[in-house]
């Protein structure tokens, strides 16, 4: 995959016309949860302190669209993220004074079991978490708690293969009965793998350690089988020792376009739609769907599949969970045009779209699209967990503060919160919205600081320089206004 670098003011291209507006009534219903995501890997750093043992970021100093190195080297940023670990208080202070009623956040794998493989825990990893818990708790806010987010411990990648390794599944457990036990009585929300269908792309997240060109079908798909055993197992505990809890799956969604009205291009979307929606399918409906088993058996792949596994499936998730950055087209001709650099997602370009500076095309309207596909699919409860603009921010002095004018992100999300206003006047069910890096983080995708996607801005450079200080933007306030508002005021 190419990644682009950033240009100038985002987003860089306009579009061919402007999405649909329709005035709706303020539509957010009360209890409706306003917050931010984050994930360890990309905020925390203390990469090897406190016990925490490497994970496979540790060994991605590029993101995820470069090769991993041999071993962890000084120049990956996410050896000291932006330092949340040693700054969560402060850090958690600002997100209050956001109105934040909601933070998601990732629990560290190898920061409880360094290796992955342990039986008890890391007392360190888990007074630290606890920590973070108790000081949302002081301030209010309900923690919404990833429990892998793109974090498999390095060792378990290194000496099992990663998740094509049934061993796997006993090791999650483990660590999910540890979070459980230890955390459960301060988290309700639960989340089991994020983006689990990007595995698809990026077979490394699951651990699986070997070039993407070099990984089969059959082992990518044994791998999700057993990471979709996983969370069924963890859901059924949660739900058997945590009173109360809700547990959901977590999805890239990008909503796959046909290029033209050519049939064939609405066959090729659907399709290819089908190879992120089979994780959610499996999920709540709690079974392989027919489409799922003509794949594997059309493509020779015979997946080792125990009675166990089939009945473990059937534990399926109070809530379905998204990532939504962009939309896709496809088409059935040979790809001959241009493809989209996105969210690990591949498509085909969509002619009538803006993208940002990253090439991400910016798609508002496709959020109303997904969240109806996914209730009328699947008539669960849905959550936002991820949704925001990378960009590139120029801090200018004002009043004498420091301060982004970052009016390009308010545009993004006020454009995607209204076409949220309209799913949810739809009679979609949503339980809340979390922003995506309310302060700035390490990118996943390319391990830059220079993308940024926050209402607070946090003085790092792409070379490492920076003083670490936290600068609200001016998305800052008009975020605060949008949840004091329940969304009124957009
Ligand atoms: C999602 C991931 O794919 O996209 C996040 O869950 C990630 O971890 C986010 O940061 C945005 O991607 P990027 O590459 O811009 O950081």
């Amino acid at each position: 995959m190419t990644v682009p670098t950033a240009s100038s003011t985002p987003p860089d291209r306009a579009p061919a016309h402007q999405p649909p507006q329709q005035a709706s009534p303020h539509p957010f219903p009360p209890g409706f949860l306003w917050g931010g995501a984050v994930a360890a890997n990309q905020i925390e750093g203390g990469w090897n302190v406190g016990g925490k043992g490497p994970s496979i970021q540790d060994v991605l100093p590029g993101g995820i669209t470069a090769p991993r190195t041999a071993t962890p080297t000084a120049d990956n940023l996410k050896q000291v993220g932006i330092d949340f670990y040693h700054r969560y208080r402060d850090d958690i202070e600002l997100f209050a004074r956001l109105g934040f009623e909601v933070l998601r956040f990732s629990i560290a794998w190898s920061r409880l079991f360094p290796r992955g493989d342990e039986d008890a825990p890391n007392e360190e990893g888990v007074a630290f978490y606890a920590a973070v818990l108790a000081e949302l708790e002081r301030h209010g806010i309900t923690p919404l708690v990833t429990l892998s987010h793109y974090e498999t411990p390095l060792y378990l990648a290194e000496h099992y293969g990663g998740w094509a390794n049934r061993a796997l599944i006993g090791f999650y457990e483990c660590f999910a009965r540890t979070c459980f036990e230890r955390f459960g009585a301060r988290v309700k929300y639960w989340l089991t793998f994020n983006e689990i269908n990007s595995m698809l792309h990026f077979p490394f997240l699951a651990g699986i350690d070997k070039p993407a060109d070099q990984v089969g079908q059959a082992e990518i798909y044994q791998a999700a089988h057993h990471m979709l055993v996983a969370s069924a197992r963890v859901t059924a505990l949660a739900h058997a020792t945590l009173p109360g809890a809700k547990v959901g799956c977590m999805l890239l969604a990008a909503p796959v376009y046909p290029l033209t009205p050519d049939p064939a291009d609405v066959w090729a979307a659907l399709d290819s739609e089908r190879r992120s929606t089979f994780f959610g399918d499996v999920h709540v409906r709690g079974y392989y769907p027919g489409y799922a088993l003509r794949f594997l058996r059309e493509n020779g792949i015979t997946l080792r599949i125990t009675e166990q596994d089939r009945a473990d499936l059937r534990h399926t998730v109070d809530f379905v969970s998204f990532s939504y950055y962009m939309s896709l087209c496809e088409s059935a001709a040979p790809r001959q045009e241009a493809m989209v650099a996105g969210n690990v997602l591949p498509g085909v370009e969509n002619p009538t779209l803006a993208a940002s500076q990253w090439g991400w095309q910016i798609d508002p309207v496709g959020l109303r699209v997904v969240l109806n596909q996914y209730w009328d699919r699947w008539q669960k409860p849905l959550f936002i967990v991820e949704n925001g603009l990378g960009a590139v921010d120029q801090l200018v002095e004002e009043d004498g503060r420091l301060t982004v004018h970052d009016d390009y992100r308010i545009d993004y999300l006020r454009a995607h919160l209204q076409q949220l206003a309209q799913a949810i006047a739809d009679g979609v069910e949503v339980l809340g919205y979390t922003a995506w890096g309310p302060i700035d983080l390490v990118s996943f995708s390319t391990a830059q600081m220079s993308k940024r996607y926050g209402f607070i801005y946090v003085d790092r450079n792409d070379d490492g320089s920076g003083t670490l200080e936290r600068y609200p933007k001016r998305s800052f306030e008009w975020f605060r206004r949008v949840i004091a508002s329940n969304g009124a005021e957009l």
